[in-house]
């Protein structure tokens, strides 16, 4: 595994992974890797393909300064974690190469699923995250990119990216990886006090409450619908957790992440929360049983 900084080194490792017949996989990052990342990289390379891993800090994709610069930036493990993972190339560019001086092209996916959830409590986030992931797939020219679930609309909106502008490369979307309580992977959690790191456990338990309630719905009690689903959850988070501070909560459909009431067949539950003054995001899949 080598480590480059430049566009140029990245074709050329491209190029010569082509001439020997490989297939290019391609997982982009922005560091601070754990066991999440590190799935996507093992999956990419479990599908035999020539791995390529970017970590880049995106400063685009970033509404807050201090968020910016509080951002971890841990390359020399980063790199262990790829190499163990089975990645073949680490692209960690300087923010010169990927945005030089008079850089002025943006790329933004102008519809309802970027403007709501993410989109709405991070203004600018989206544009920021595609037109990074574009300039990053032109880059590696990959044949499969590789993004988590954890990021249920960032996934979504990539997807519609790659549709619109006819990219030719596969979409691939991998489960979500979590800590033995089910908390999701995220180079946040470190940032939780012992204290709110124990509240964090809410978040799981909230979105397994969901299938659960979907699963007991009865004519009296509604819980097949979206919007009561919704609302039991927002009452157990302020009786369970009354500090946390909710961004959102809701029963969306899984693609166009519009909310949902009647479930017919499945939905994604999404929720954004503040806990100890870390905002932690996670979704699942609920599926109505018969
Ligand atoms: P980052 O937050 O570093 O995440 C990189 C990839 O890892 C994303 O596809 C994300 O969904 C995935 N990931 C994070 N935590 C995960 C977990 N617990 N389980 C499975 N996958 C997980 O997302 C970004 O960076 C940036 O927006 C990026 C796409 C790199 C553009 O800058």
């Amino acid at each position: 595994m080598q480590t480059v900084s430049f566009i140029g080194d990245v074709r050329e490792v491209v190029e010569n992974a082509r001439a020997a017949g490989r297939r290019i996989g391609f997982v982009p990052t922005m560091g601070a890797l754990h066991a999440g990342h590190a799935a996507l990289i093992r999956q990419a390379h479990e599908e035999g393909c020539f791995v390529i891993v970017s970590v880049f800090v995106n400063p685009a994709q970033f509404n807050d300064a201090g968020d910016l610069a509080a951002y971890p930036r841990t390359l020399t493990a980063d790199e262990a974690v790829c190499r163990e993972a089975g990645a073949d190339l680490v692209f960690a560019p300087e923010v010169s190469e990927i945005y030089p001086a008079g850089f002025a092209t943006q790329v933004t996916v102008d519809s309802p699923l970027t403007k709501a959830w993410e989109g709405h409590f991070r203004p600018g986030h989206f544009a920021g995250v595609t037109t990074v992931v574009a300039k990053l797939l032109l880059i590696a020219q990959c044949d499969r990119a590789f993004f988590g679930e954890k990021d249920w609309q960032q996934l979504a909106v990539v997807r519609q990216m790659v549709r619109d502008l006819a990219m030719g490369v596969a979409i691939v979307g991998s489960p979500t990886v979590r800590e033995s309580d089910g908390l999701a992977m995220s180079s946040r959690n470190v940032r939780l006090s012992p204290e709110a790191r124990k509240t964090a456990k809410i978040i799981p338990y909230l979105l397994d409450t969901a299938q659960d309630l979907l699963d007991s719905a009865t004519p009296e009690t509604q819980t097949d619908k979206g919007g009561v689903i919704a609302a039991w959850l927002r009452t157990l988070l302020e009786s369970n957790a009354p500090d946390a501070r909710l961004d959102y909560l809701a029963v969306v459909d899984p693609d166009t992440l519009v909310e949902v009431d009647e479930i017919t067949n499945y939905a994604q539950v999404i929720i954004a929360v503040h806990i100890g003054g870390v905002r932690l995001i996670d979704n699942r899949k609920i599926v109505k049983r018969f």
